[in-house]
Order: C-alpha cells, then sequence, then structure tokens
C-alpha cells in the first residue's frame, strides 16, 4: 500500500444503507432490549473498573492521534471503547458519522475497527489534519520525502518571506518567519499532494511552537517583547524533530488503516469541509448507524477558539492543498470561529420562545439568565438555537433506530451552569429519540487542551457522554 490512500476516491461503496434491515422494522421491545444490553455493558465497565470513563492516566495520543494538538480532543481510547460496545450489541452497523470532526479521533477509531466514516468539519485546518489521518502512509516513502525537504532547505539560501498578513511580524521572529519561508519553499516543491499534506500537518505543529503566541492557551496571546527576544527556538530544528516523530505515528496508523481494511474491505472514508446546520439529508441508503461527536462547549469567541488557533498555520500552508480553503476565513483572527456555532449573537433572544418549547432545560436556564446582562442571555440562546439548527440537520443523516453518542462539556455563563447535556438530551427527545445512559467522565487535570476562563465564561473539567438512540422510521414514514 505505499503510500496509498485509503479515502473517498480509492474505496468501494459504503455499507451503511446494506445494514438496512435487522432492527430497523424490528419490534419496539428488540430494539428495547439492544439499548438495555448496551446500558449495561456500559454500566458494567465502570464495575470492573472504578473511574473508567474517565480515563484518567491512560489518555495516549498514538497511531496519528498525536500529530497535531487540537483543542479539546477527544480521548481516543474512550471513544473506541464506546464503538466495540456498540458493535458487541449491534454486529450489523457499519457506519459512523461525526458531524463535529475536529481531528478525526472518531475518524481513525472507527475505521480501524472497520466502519466506514464520513465526518465534516467548519475548519479547514481540522479537515487536513483528519484527512491526513486517514491515509495508509508508506513510513519508507515518508522518510525519502522528508530527507528531500531537508536537502531543499540547506540548499535553500534565499531571504524571501513567502507570507503577508496583518500583524505578521507580531506573531513571527523575523529569523524564525526566514526559516519558515524555506520550510513552505521545500514543502511545496514536493511533487504529491498526499505528500505535502502530511509535512503541512508537521509545519502546522512547527507554527504552533515556534510563533509568539503561548502554548498555553488555544487562543492568540502573545508572550512580552523580553521573552520573544530571548526564546531559543529554531523552527526548522522543531520541524524536523516533529517530522521524525509524526512518521513513527504513521506507522501506528498505516497499520490501524490497514487492520480496518481487512475487516472491511469495502470500507469509506469521508472527510470534507462542512457546516453541521445545513448538511443536505441522506436517503436511507447512505444514512450512517452511529453518530459519535463532541461539539462545541459554547459558541467558539469565548469558549475554545478553534479557528484562532487555526489562523496562523493556516497562513502559511499552501491553500490548494487545505481542503475547502477560502481566502475569506483568513480575514482575521476570528473569521473562522464568527461562523461556528453560537457565532452570531444580532437578534439571538428572539429565537428563545421556540426553543423553550423544545427544552424545558433550555427555558429554566434561560429564565435564571434573565437578570442577566442581555449579552450573557444572546450567547446562550445564540448557540442553542445554532446547535438545535445541527441537531435538526444531523438527525435526518441517520438511519432508522441510529446510535448515538455525545461527548458534552458544560460551562457557565455569568456564574450561571448552562445545561448543555440536558438540553441536547431535551432536543434530541423533541425529535424523538430515547435516553439510554449518561456517563461523567473527570476531565484530569490538564488533559484536554481548553480556553483559560475569562470574566464571564467557564468551562467546568467534567464532561458527560450522552448516549442515545435515534428515532424509529416505520415503512409509513420513511425518509427515502
Ligand atoms: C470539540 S471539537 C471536536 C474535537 C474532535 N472530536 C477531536 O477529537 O479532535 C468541536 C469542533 O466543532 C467544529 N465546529 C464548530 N462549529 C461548527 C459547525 N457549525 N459545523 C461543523 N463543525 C463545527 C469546530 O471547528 C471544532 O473542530
Amino acid at each position: 500500500m505505499a503510500g496509498q490512500p485509503v479515502s473517498n476516491a480509492t474505496v468501494g461503496r459504503a455499507q451503511s444503507g446494506d445494514t438496512l434491515g435487522a432492527e430497523r422494522a424490528a419490534p419496539a421491545k428488540l430494539a428495547a432490549q439492544a439499548e438495555e444490553e448496551l446500558a449495561s455493558k456500559l454500566r458494567e465497565r465502570a464495575t470492573l473498573t472504578p473511574e473508567f470513563w474517565s480515563f484518567s492516566g491512560r489518555s495516549r495520543r498514538e497511531a496519528g492521534h498525536g500529530i497535531f494538538a487540537y483543542p479539546a480532543m477527544m480521548v481516543p481510547q474512550l471513544q473506541g471503547a464506546l464503538l466495540e460496545d456498540v458493535q458487541a450489541v449491534d454486529p450489523a452497523i457499519s457506519s459512523v458519522i461525526d458531524p463535529f470532526m475536529g481531528s478525526g479521533t472518531v475518524m481513525l477509531e472507527s475505521v480501524s475497527r472497520g466502519l466506514s466514516f464520513s465526518g465534516a468539519d467548519i475548519n479547514p485546518l481540522a479537515v487536513l489534519l483528519a484527512t491526513v489521518k486517514s491515509q495508509a502512509y508508506n513510513p519508507e516513502q515518508l522518510s525519502r520525502v522528508r530527507q528531500r525537504i531537508i536537502l531543499r532547505i540547506t540548499e535553500d539560501s534565499g531571504d524571501k518571506i513567502e507570507v503577508d498578513f496583518h500583524n505578521r511580524d507580531k506573531w513571527f521572529r523575523s529569523d524564525v518567519a526566514r526559516d519558515l519561508s524555506r520550510l513552505k519553499r521545500a514543502i511545496s516543491a514536493e511533487r504529491s499532494k498526499v505528500m505535502r499534506q502530511a509535512f503541512w500537518v508537521a509545519m502546522a505543529e512547527t507554527i504552533r511552537l515556534v510563533s509568539n503566541s503561548r502554548t498555553s492557551t488555544v487562543k492568540l496571546h502573545s508572550y512580552p517583547a523580553h521573552e520573544i527576544d530571548a526564546r531559543q527556538i529554531d523552527a526548522i530544528e522543531t520541524f524536523l524533530r516533529i517530522s521524525a516523530s509524526q512518521i513513527e505515528q504513521m506507522k501506528d496508523q498505516a497499520e490501524a488503516l490497514s487492520e480496518g481494511l481487512r475487516k472491511n474491505p469495502d470500507l469509506r472514508i469521508d472527510c470534507r469541509v462542512g457546516d453541521a446546520r445545513s448538511m443536505p439529508a441522506k436517503k436511507d441508503r447512505a444514512a450512517a448507524d452511529v453518530l459519535m461527536t463532541s461539539p462545541p462547549y459554547g459558541d467558539n469567541v469565548t469558549t475554545v477558539t478553534y479557528g484562532q488557533h487555526s489562523y496562523l498555520p493556516l497562513q502559511w500552508i499552501d491553500s490548494a492543498d487545505v481542503p475547502g480553503m477560502r481566502q475569506e476565513l483568513l480575514e482575521n483572527t476570528r473569521s473562522i470561529d464568527s461562523i461556528s456555532l453560537g457565532g452570531k449573537l444580532k437578534g439571538a433572544v428572539d429565537w428563545a420562545d421556540e426553543l423553550q418549547v423544545k427544552s424545558s432545560a433550555f427555558a429554566h436556564c434561560f429564565d435564571q439568565l434573565k437578570s442577566h446582562p442581555r449579552n450573557a442571555q444572546s450567547r446562550f440562546v445564540g448557540f442553542v438555537h445554532d446547535l438545535d439548527q445541527a441537531l435538526e440537520a444531523i438527525t435526518a443523516q441517520l438511519r432508522s433506530n441510529a446510535w448515538m453518542f455525545w461527548t458534552l462539556g458544560e460551562r457557565k455563563i455569568s456564574g450561571i451552569p448552562v445545561p448543555t447535556v440536558a438540553v441536547v438530551r431535551d432536543l434530541l427527545a423533541f425529535r424523538g429519540a430515547r435516553h439510554i445512559e449518561t456517563l461523567e467522565r473527570k476531565i484530569p487535570g490538564g488533559s484536554k487542551r481548553m480556553a483559560f476562563r475569562n470574566a464571564s465564561v467557564e468551562t467546568m473539567n467534567t464532561e458527560s457522554i450522552l448516549v442515545m438512540r435515534g428515532r424509529s422510521y416505520t415503512d409509513l414514514d420513511s425518509r427515502s
């Protein structure tokens, strides 16, 4: 499989539609039995290993999961355990979707278990990461390309800085910008796009480490001038170290993907840029069996700024190699975050009436926020409104009786806890979904890369996995 991708272009037909029958038209009793079976499997894990769902101290990022420090990444082992439990209960499942795909944690865990995957994210950098993680790269070929890149850098004594954007000199020292330019030229000269993409990811991680923005937060936050001058950083050295360790990880990644192909030769992977609020509805034959996802905790601007975190790397990577990249996404540091869930607040409070009908948890929290500034109300309502729109579009992607795993975080706005888990549960129940189990996990200190606190918004150190089952479609109300 020399450097061959396993994603969309080269693989066979998806299987999801072929698992039509079994429980789809099955009596409610059968469905309820499977749900009870899954619930008891999940509980049993915690009985055998207390704190199992917290995964404290056991979260390792291997097999490609560690190639870039994307914010708020899921714990791969945890999602893998959930997939194994649902496969045990419903062996016919063959496809998974993740509409908030991020760096592709669910993608790699699904595919390595022989499950086809379809995912999207609004942030093109996330889609580049997931795309690279979906390829079975040949490590020897990667090493040869790396050698060629090193040779080009060594022979390149040019001083030209290849990128120009607002505040470039605030975020990069001139020696660093010159080295990154040599690196950019050396990667761009590589003929294969799939190979270039792998090394753009190594460059993205390099940029995260050598820019003048602190690595301790996902927001752009500059070091003070005296620290910038004193920092011992070398962009080329950093790239060499990161690309070498990336090649090591990609050996395991190729192995995981091959394992998936052995289990399911028709495996299909599709990672693309897309807005979860406007995914086109799927006809039954293409609908997914499992939804496994983790939406943002709240609006990106005040919680986790995925877009801001991606802004500097995206300035340097050739945009033709980044799936779905558009220049306007780099207009300013907030452009991506402002088109993400909860990014638009104007008139948001007007949506409250409609949401109160769908969710009593929403109504209760909105009531509490009434005595707080209007901006706090808008942030809450704007986010839930967008999430609700996304749920409408996402549930139209699922087969009858689909399994759902939602990893959700809670936060506070103006000191008021926002009950995201209860709100999502209500909004899904409104669409006919049934609750199976809610698993709680403590986030071990510092193990998840989040935004730092600000005055009015706080993220919390627990998250929940809401396990639900989508509505059952009978022949009469089938969507096909
Ligand atoms: C919690 S992160 C997902 C992390 C991912 N599970 C991982 O392990 O890397 C949430 C993702 O939702 C994306 N997002 C925000 N608004 C979106 C939208 N409207 N449509 C699709 N993705 C969106 C963000 O860019 C971010 O990558």
